[in-house]
């Protein structure tokens, strides 16, 4: 019998207000405000032991350490009844995404392990995200929120009294995680509105259209602060009754819970090794959301490694605010610190890995705590060294991964001097290549 998770509750990283798990709709602060998004709400749970049920769909897998399960059970939800939601959203997920939630690939790529010079001990090993809903780890973010408005709706305790007066959702995006949403919100027919920026790429658009998602070009105003329009109008849009349904953990925290799905997925097969243990896992880092669940997940097994965030010289504000949290007070726990530590990339940045441009790192204070537990630190790569992981990514692997989902790579590239040969080490690619 496993045991049951203690999941306590939801805690604000920047102010310390609690909120129940119990509450619905809870996706921010309740002190956050549409001018001071400078609060996260971070779950208060403990998992012990670590283990899978075995099934191949991970929100089943892991159902007990969900805060939705714990949460779906406050609405007088059974166990049963909970993991019939899941594999029913994951049908429908499946019709319009022709593929529902797996446990994706992870074991050691020889080729890669070889020509980056490790030897038999060590050596890399590879999450394929690639085949994900969506083709990238976005869709386990948003499932957690998908799972929390139906099983809402499905209680009865939506304000909304059918389907057809849903609010639409609301996205600020123009990648993979607009994607991934559209294809959930596809799912379940449910309107959903994408603000994107004004040079959107055409193929991406191209996909958003055919998933029925309303777009909304969002040039920079004259009146718009620092940061980004698409996130300015999306906020907008929430004012005026959307649903939040991002990555981005101050906007809707929901999603920090089904992304720790791919953390644990590594941490039971990491468990099973005989020989050393993994010693690092390079994460490629935008908003921060990824790396930030990518981490506490794995860390609810047995193991902790070494935490490398890794961005690029063009925009690198995390590794900027983990080096100011460092002496204004320490790296952990920095969200009283928000102001002094994470503000707005200044320059437009230009990298061929686009989707980890984000001016800020709006999960910075998961990320950071997840280094300095780990005694890890972020990694900043060249463009040139970006470059070279994805070069190297097409050559040596068959994963039809993207240069954003191989950025990851440009980080061991970079201190791959600081790793022994005989160390294991885990990057993840994340993103599927799209023409
Ligand atoms: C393929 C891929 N990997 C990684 C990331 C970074 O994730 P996060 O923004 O949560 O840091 C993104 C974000 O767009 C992405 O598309
Ligand atoms: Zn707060």
């Amino acid at each position: 019998m496993l045991q049951t998770p203690v999941v306590t509750g939801w805690r604000c990283s920047a102010c310390d207000t609690k909120v129940s798990i119990s509450d619905i709709f809870s996706w921010r602060c309740p002190n956050a405000t549409s001018s001071d998004r400078h609060h996260v709400l971070e779950l208060e749970n403990a998992i012990t032991p670590l283990r899978t049920n075995g099934d191949t769909n991970p929100f089943v897998a892991f159902q007990r350490y969900l805060a939705w399960d714990a949460f779906a059970a406050t609405l007088g939800l059974d166990f049963d009844d909970r993991t019939k939601i899941i594999r029913d959203l994951d049908e429908a997920v499946a019709k319009t995404a022709g593929t529902g939630f797996r446990i994706t690939p992870f074991e050691r790529n020889d080729s890669l392990s070889d020509a980056l010079g490790f030897n038999k001990l060590g050596g890399v090993w590879i999450k394929d995200e690639t085949h994900n809903v969506a083709g990238s780890q976005k869709a386990r973010h948003l499932f957690s929120e998908l799972l929390h408005l139906i099983a809402v709706e499905q209680v009865g305790r939506a304000p909304w009294k059918s389907p057809s007066q849903r609010p639409a959702l609301a996205i600020a995006s123009c990648g993979n995680a607009a994607i991934a949403a559209s294809t959930l919100a596809q799912a379940v027919d449910w309107p959903i509105t994408v603000f994107v920026p004004e040079n959107a790429d055409t193929a991406t658009l191209k996909i958003l259209d055919s998933l029925h998602a309303n777009v909304v070009r969002c040039p920079r105003l004259a009146t718009d602060k620092p940061g980004d329009p698409c996130v300015y109008r999306f906020r907008e849009a929430i004012e005026q009754g959307c649903v939040p349904f991002g990555v981005q953990g101050p906007e809707n925290a929901w999603c920090l819970d089904g992304g720790r799905t791919i953390g644990w997925e590594m941490a039971v097969v990491a468990e099973d090794l005989s020989g050393s243990l993994i010693s690092r896992m390079f994460v490629q880092a935008g908003g921060g959301a990824f790396v930030a669940c990518a981490a506490s997940g794995f860390f609810a097994g047995a193991t902790k490694p070494r935490i490398h965030a890794v961005q690029t010289q063009g925009c690198a504000p995390l590794a900027r605010a983990f080096e100011i949290a460092r002496t204004n007070g320490g790296a952990r726990n920095a969200g009283a610190r928000w102001s002094q530590c994470m503000w707005p990339w200044e320059t437009t940045p230009v990298s061929i890995a686009d989707g980890i441009l984000d001016d800020e790192t709006y999960d910075w204070i998961g990320a950071c705590n997840a280094m300095a537990d780990s005694d890890g630190y972020p990694v900043v790569a060249t463009e040139e060294q970006i470059h070279e992981s994805f070069a190297l990514a097409q050559r040596v692997t068959n994963i039809d991964v993207s240069p954003t989902g191989s950025a990851g790579l440009a980080g061991l590239l970079a201190i791959r001097h600081e790793v022994a040969d005989d160390e294991r080490v885990i990057v993840i690619f994340s993103g599927v290549r799209r023409q």
